[in-house]
């Protein structure tokens, strides 16, 4: 994986995938090292983030490593009218690696084909977020025990979720079957459909959730994504489609663990995070080790 850039998930095989989850755990075992010290890591937000440019920076930092970057384009050269083209240029000339979240669909696939560095796509619009997705993974295999064989429930927004589409993709590996909730707008894109079809898995479409759950290994809520949408009424309208509680939770699997690629709005109710099938906070504190053991690999330190 030397030097071979993330855009989506599928450019890294199942193996691949899995090199980086054996070596999270190993990173998660001795998160404190030093053997990124001579490597300086480019972390570019175009898109606001907590959880993965805090998560990636705190990787580099507990490795040693140095982190250059910005968390809004206003106060960098974009804001005169720089290309993401010059951007990228200039920036690969001042690091090893770039970090890259932006809000056009496909922008990451440019990023890396004109870098002289690795990208790492951290979130393309309403395209992919595979960093999320290898967290995701590892958070599955550390509370089920496996990745073979499970029932997957996706919840809320699969139209415009980037962690879904990633997540679905690679669960295409594993026999999984696909519950998808969703309100009739927001239903799961035929491009992303297509990978379950060709691998002959199984998927159901629901617009209730209790109609899903009894059914699942894991629920995957995600938030209606209020920016994505063009009308702001209809947002309105759909934004409480699902709303997660302990009460929906009593008719469930006792191997059941609730994870969110978060941030949350209102999706799942704050008592829920009592619950011990609630899993969505230590699903981001894994997010740590997954991009340690992925920027280790890609530069060529384990
Ligand atoms: N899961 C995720 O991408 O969260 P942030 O938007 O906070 O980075």
């Amino acid at each position: 994986m030397k030097n071979k850039s993330l855009v989506s998930i599928n450019d890294y095989s199942k193996e691949e995938q899995l090199r980086i989850l054996e070596l999270a755990r190993e990173f998660e075992k001795k998160p404190v090292q030093t053997i990124m010290q001579d490597y300086v890591v480019a972390s570019l937000f175009f898109e606001p983030s907590t959880r993965t440019r805090l998560s990636f920076e705190s990787a580099v930092n507990r490795l040693g490593g140095k982190v250059i970057g910005f968390s809004e384009a206003a106060n960098t050269s974009v804001k005169k009218g720089e290309s993401l083209r010059d951007t990228i240029l200039t920036i690969a000339n001042y690091s090893d690696l770039i970090v890259m979240r932006n809000p056009v669909e496909g922008s990451a696939r440019f990023a890396a084909e004109i870098s002289s560095v690795p990208v790492i796509n951290a979130g393309d619009g309403a395209n992919q977020h595979p960093t999320q997705t290898l967290l995701d993974l590892y958070s599955i295999v550390k509370t089920q025990g496996t990745l073979d064989n499970l029932h997957v429930a996706f919840v809320g927004d699969l139209k415009y979720g980037r962690t879904v589409h990633s997540l679905v993709i690679a669960l295409c590996n594993y026999n999984t079957t696909f519950h998808l909730v969703s309100p009739i707008e927001l239903k799961l894109p035929s491009s992303v459909k297509m990978h379950i079809k060709e691998k002959n898995l199984t998927y159901h479409q629901y617009t209730e959730l209790e109609e899903a759950i009894p059914h699942a290994d894991v629920l995957y809520m995600t938030r209606i994504q209020k920016e994505r949408f063009s009308d702001p009424l209809e947002y309105e309208r759909i934004k409480n489609s699902y709303i997660l509680s302990n009460n929906i939770l009593n008719n469930t699997k006792e191997n059941l663990k609730v994870m969110h690629p978060l941030p949350r709005v209102n999706e799942i109710n704050i008592n829920v995070d009592s619950n011990p099938k609630a899993y969505y906070f230590e699903q981001a504190l894994n997010g740590v080790y997954v991009r340690q053991a992925l920027m280790a690999s890609i530069l060529g330190l384990r």
